[in-house]
């Protein structure tokens, strides 16, 4: 039925469960659950959520679009965000669009507690900005970047893509109290990657439904964990494992990738929450001391809401005049706590402390 490549039947969910919960998965489980659990409570901590969903959402979606090499730098994604330029690259642009999938799907799944197949549709929608939607056409294979040889070949017919689909989406809400829902997000994401339901934007999609997935089993309260950073660093074999499962029928390596990356970046963003967190406090205490009749707290945690400020955020967050507002940011900027630029038009107000931290 229009295939054009020798497609392997891809097994519905769920895999038998000897494959998916040997010893060493269910060590490792136990590991990353820890660390994650340890991140929810320390984002917990934090005086204003806004202030990390912001920061951690943006490099997420960098780094989640760099493992598709599209690349853009720090700079020019905040500068994006703050001010209406042209000449901005097709690359940021997606990334913003990748911010924008983020918090569609976080809402929808807030207002509804559940994911369908058409939610799924939405995000990659907003995603790669065109309506193309479900695959109809055969065509579609992966391939070897560099060798450009077949490496794997989904399913061709759309009525199996949507069969695949729903059987994916009914485990993707299931709550199976005896599984860990961390080796669960791995056959997941194992599963979404395989129907590859898209022309484009697989990838990327079922990134942000694992960060969902987390949020629909409590397992972190907002969208903070950067998990593409470890994909990032450990990109030959997120691709080399997909595969070898394809191949096999065997979970256990794949597994256990996605678990140390959950365990790793939870790792990884608890020091950068913490920093952040010491950070805020110097701030506080610094603008208490240099500037003390500007000091409110809605001010210091708007620089870190907006680690690129300007004018128009301050006289929004405060409800003062504008003069009032660049007062304030030039005065910032004279204590050392801001740097100002030219974008376009307007002056632009950089968090320079945040901006190190974030970048590491
Ligand atoms: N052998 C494989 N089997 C299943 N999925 C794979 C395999 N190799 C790569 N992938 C997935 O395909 C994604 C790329 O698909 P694509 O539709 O181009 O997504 P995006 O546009 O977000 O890059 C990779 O990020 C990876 O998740
Ligand atoms: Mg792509």
């Amino acid at each position: 039925m229009g295939q054009i490549a020798p497609y392997s039947q891809l097994a519905m969910l769920p895999p038998i469960r000897e494959k998916i919960e040997t010893i060493k998965i269910l060590r490792q489980a136990n590991m990353a659950a820890a660390a994650l659990a340890e991140l929810k409570g320390i984002a917990k901590t934090l005086p204003n959520q806004a202030m990390l969903i912001n920061a951690i959402v943006l490099q997420e979606a960098k780094g989640s679009s760099e493992i598709e090499n599209i690349l853009t730098t720090q700079d020019e994604l905040y500068k994006a965000l703050t001010v209406n330029l042209s000449g901005i690259s097709a690359a940021t642009k997606e990334v913003v669009n990748y911010r924008n999938a983020i918090i569609l799907g976080s809402s929808i799944l807030k207002k509804q507690g559940f994911i369908r197949v058409n939610d799924i549709v939405s995000i990659q929608q907003e995603l790669v900005n065109n309506t193309a939607g479900i695959r109809s056409t055969p065509g579609t294979v992966l391939k070897n970047d560099k060798t450009g040889e077949i490496v794997y070949t989904p399913p061709q017919d759309k009525h199996d893509i949507l069969d695949l689909l729903s059987n994916f989406i009914i485990q993707f809400n299931h709550n199976d109290q005896d599984l860990s829902p961390l080796i669960q997000l791995a056959v997941l994401h194992y599963q979404f990657e395989s129907i590859h339901p898209f022309y484009d934007g697989n990838g990327r999609t079922g990134r942000i439904l694992n960060i969902l997935y987390l949020i629909m089993n409590s397992l972190i309260d907002i969208p903070i964990l950067y998990l593409s950073s470890y994909i990032i660093e450990n990109k030959q074999d997120y691709y080399r494992l997909l595969n070898h499962t394809n191949k096999t029928g065997e979970w256990e390596d794949w597994i256990l990738y996605m678990l140390k990356a959950i365990e790793s970046t939870s790792m990884q963003t608890i020091d950068k929450i913490s920093r952040i967190l010491n950070l805020l406090e110097l701030t506080i205490q610094k603008v208490q001391i240099k500037a003390p009749k500007l000091y409110t707290k809605e001010l210091v945690e708007l620089l870190f809401e907006q680690p690129y400020s300007k004018i128009e955020f301050v006289v929004n967050q405060l409800h003062v005049e504008r003069k009032a507002a660049s007062r304030y940011l030039k005065e910032l900027e004279q204590i050392g706590i801001l740097q100002s630029q030219k974008a376009g038009r307007e002056t632009i107000y950089i968090n320079i402390g945040l901006i190190e931290i974030l970048k590491s």
